[in-house]
């Protein structure tokens, strides 16, 4: 029997203040809670619990990078996708979607446009786009890198070689993302078809890791199926690689997708495993993510008071926008685009943040505050 976790899971036994200090306690000084403490920090917090844990994740993103999120310019740069995840919009089976691919020099143009409004990072995010062959990716991130010495470049467009890796890596890219979605193998086979192999996943974040790209992994939250276990195994793969970025958003079902009919993830257990990632990764880029604002208008500033230190305005041009519909009604305007920094600036500042503009690359274990957490 399943118990899906597409709204937030209690247990009827809260935690006591003593167990939950101790917890927080092995938190604050780098240790896991371990795969029962994680199941309780989930499952058996009470609102006040949850309210402190979020300012302790926030107290603990602060001391790390002050009041300043970092922003990322996003370029979607391809909405075709020869892969056929069960959620995704973008998939392949779907005759609905949009289909659009950047140029390079419409790539290029954006990177401008991201530069003139100050974005110290271009992040291209695409689908798995046969067309985007690995070689005309890298003479784009070449194209970047010189055009834009100072610039981070992350890339987000899939599984690839490890070649392939090793190439964007030569050309100056300095990151990756790739969630890898849910780490366990027999939830996953219920996202994906079985072309689609997690083993494959797994070994390309490793690879990523080794060549030196900051690496992003993630996973969507009250995906059908999931369990508070399969969370657990999330929690314990992430513990085993150590990402630089941890990307989490909730489940939002997609038209004429096979999980059109089922609810979206729950905005509250999202938030909790930001914070909770926050805690044990206090040098983490975690970002605010789409997903969550779009469930919930006031699910970035949530985020941010949730330990959250990343947004990512869209930058893509905006004749395609509405077009990247890997979910429905996936917000891009208003603080999510990149040519109304002043809205997201007011709106961070309505919380006594700010946007920082400078690369925001993650920090390294010599750099990060894990002392003691005061609260
Ligand atoms: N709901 C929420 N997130 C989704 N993604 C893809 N489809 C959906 C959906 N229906 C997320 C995946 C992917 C990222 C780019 O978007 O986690 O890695």
């Amino acid at each position: 029997m399943y118990l899906c976790v597409n709204f937030m899971v209690e247990s009827e036994d809260k935690l006591s203040e003593m167990r939950f200090s101790a917890l927080l306690e092995r938190l604050a000084t780098g240790e896991s809670p371990g795969r029962e403490g994680w199941r309780l920090l989930l499952t058996a917090l009470s609102g006040e619990q949850d309210c402190r844990l979020r300012r302790c994740a926030s107290e603990v993103a602060r001391r790390n990078f002050g009041n300043g999120i970092y922003i990322r310019g996003l370029i979607e740069i391809s909405s075709c996708c020869r892969n056929d995840c069960y959620y995704c919009g973008l998939r392949r089976s779907n005759r609905q979607a949009s289909r659009y691919r950047l140029t390079a020099d419409e790539i290029l143009d954006c990177c401008r446009e991201g530069d003139r409004l100050g974005f110290g990072t271009f992040v291209l995010q695409g689908g798995e786009d046969n067309a985007q062959s690995d070689e005309w990716l890298a003479d784009v991130v070449r194209a970047i890198r010189s055009e834009f010495p100072e610039r981070a470049i992350t890339l987000s467009v899939g599984e690839r070689s490890e070649e392939a890796y090793r190439k964007f890596r030569r050309a100056g890219a300095d990151r990756y993302l790739l969630r890898h979605e849910t780490r366990n193998a027999e939830h996953y086979a219920r996202l994906h078809p079985s072309a689609m192999r997690l083993d494959r996943r797994l070994h390309c974040l490793e690879v990523l890791k080794r060549l030196g790209f900051q690496t992003g992994a993630g996973m969507m939250v009250g995906t059908p199926w999931q369990t508070v276990d399969c969370l657990l195994d999330d929690i314990a793969f992430l513990e085993e690689l150590e990402p630089e970025m941890i990307g989490m958003g909730p489940f939002i079902p997609a038209a004429h997708t096979p999980l059109a009919r089922y609810s979206s993830g729950s905005v509250a257990l999202t938030l909790r495993l930001v914070a909770l990632m926050r805690l044990r990764f206090p040098g983490a880029l975690i970002p605010a993510t789409t997903a969550l604002a779009t469930l919930d208008p006031a699910g970035r500033k949530a985020a941010v008071l949730a330990g959250a230190n990343v947004v990512m305005p869209n930058l893509s041009p905006l004749a395609v926008r509405g077009k990247y519909s890997i979910y429905d009604s996936k917000a891009y305007t208003g603080s999510e685009a990149a040519e109304s920094l002043g809205l997201l600036q007011r709106e961070l500042e309505s919380i006594g943040y700010t946007i920082v503009y400078g690369r925001g690359d993650a920090l390294s274990s010599e750099r990060r505050q894990t002392d003691r957490i005061l609260i």
